[in-house]
């Protein structure tokens, strides 16, 4: 039997936590022969605290061989102790009438705290994923935070919309799911990112070729993936939730499984385009489990670089706006 690894996640009693940490508990996302033990935070106020409790209540109730242990804390130095993967889910959600800027502000806040004390008490080998929006912005300021823990190990999950992509492009083509490959997403986790249909492929063929239809790439499928968010809002009344922890459970068995290709918002270096320092979308791919290399090949057209300057100078705004949080 191996080893026990810890795995905290935050935002544990949401709508994106309940939908996430049975998931993690059944082994979807570390392998089905990995014990874990799952250390889970809210914020230390009753209502959150009591709702933990439930959702611990119902973990035991499921009876998961997997599950050797649980603590359930308001105390961010707790949950992160020891911890393999920490997973940043809990965030603020923005108010009426609140400006992106306060919005930016206000998480901010969330993410200085929880990279120090990541810093201060995770395992050495600690990996960070950042879900909580705006999540970019977040995991550079969280990883700003932190000395011991290189910026490698912090990133911001972008697969939803790589999900998101892959599905329409399906459906558009009439394929079946596993035939779109080679879809990346660039850039910011909001509705300026670009899912790079232009390297994308359909059954090993360019996808532009299969679909055979420039303008509606161009013109409705970008905006229909940038905006799915915004539209499952509309349909549900609620943001999404069980497709949002089924892209943190592929996000990190993906980061865990040696030569997976897959999208992740990681420290852009400069590449593609983007600005130094930024965390922006792009490809990586696994070479060791928590251990990625981006993928730097693709060459990109005058569109795709359009797109790319245009999510940059998101990133670079929202930088602008959190400066004074940067380690
Ligand atoms: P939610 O509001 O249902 O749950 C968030 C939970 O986090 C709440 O229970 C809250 O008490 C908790 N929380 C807030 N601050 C915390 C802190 N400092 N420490 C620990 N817990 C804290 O929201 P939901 O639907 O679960 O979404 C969570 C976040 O994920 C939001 O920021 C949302 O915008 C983001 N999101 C990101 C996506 C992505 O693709 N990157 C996709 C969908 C949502």
């Amino acid at each position: 039997m191996k080893k026990p690894i810890r795995v905290a996640v935050t935002g544990a009693a949401g709508n994106i936590g309940y939908a996430l940490v049975f998931r993690i508990a059944s082994g979807e996302m570390f392998g089905k022969d990995q014990p874990l033990i799952l250390q889970l935070l809210e914020i230390p106020v009753e209502g959150p605290q009591k709702a933990l409790k439930g959702v611990a209540m119902e973990l035991e109730d499921c009876a998961f061989p997997l599950l050797q242990d649980m603590v359930l804390t308001g105390d961010a130095n707790v949950a992160f102790k020891d911890a393999n993967w920490c997973l940043l889910v809990g965030s603020k959600p923005r108010g009426p009438g609140m400006e992106r800027a306060d919005l930016l502000k206000d998480n901010g806040k969330i993410f200085i705290a929880q990279g120090q004390a990541i810093d201060a008490v995770a395992a050495d080998d600690a990996r960070v994923a950042v879900v909580g929006n705006p999540c970019n912005t977040n995991v550079m300021i969280a990883a700003s935070q932190a000395k011991r823990l290189t910026a490698d190990r912090f990133t911001a999950m972008v697969r939803l919309d790589e999900n998101r992509g892959r599905a329409l492009l399906a459906r558009k083509a009439g394929v079946a799911i596993d035939e779109v490959s080679d879809l990346f997403i660039y850039g910011n986790h909001s509705p300026t990112m670009f899912a790079d249909f232009t390297h994308a492929k359909i059954g090993g063929k360019a996808a532009a070729e299969v679909i055979g239809d420039e303008a509606w790439l161009k013109t409705e499928y970008l905006p229909a993936v940038g905006k799915r968010g915004a539209a499952v809002i509309e349909a549900r009344g609620q943001s999404s939730a069980a497709s949002a922890a089924n892209a943190l459970v592929d996000h990190v068995r993906d980061l865990t499984t040696v030569g997976q290709v897959h999208s992740a918002a990681v420290n852009s270096e400069g590449r593609y385009g983007f600005a130094e320092g930024v965390w922006a979308g792009m490809p990586v791919r696994t070479t060791a489990p928590g251990t990625y290399e981006v993928i730097t090949g693709f060459e990109m057209d005058a569109f795709a670089k359009s797109k790319i300057a245009l999510t940059n100078d998101e990133l670079v705004g929202e930088r602008e706006t959190v400066k004074d949080m940067l380690g």
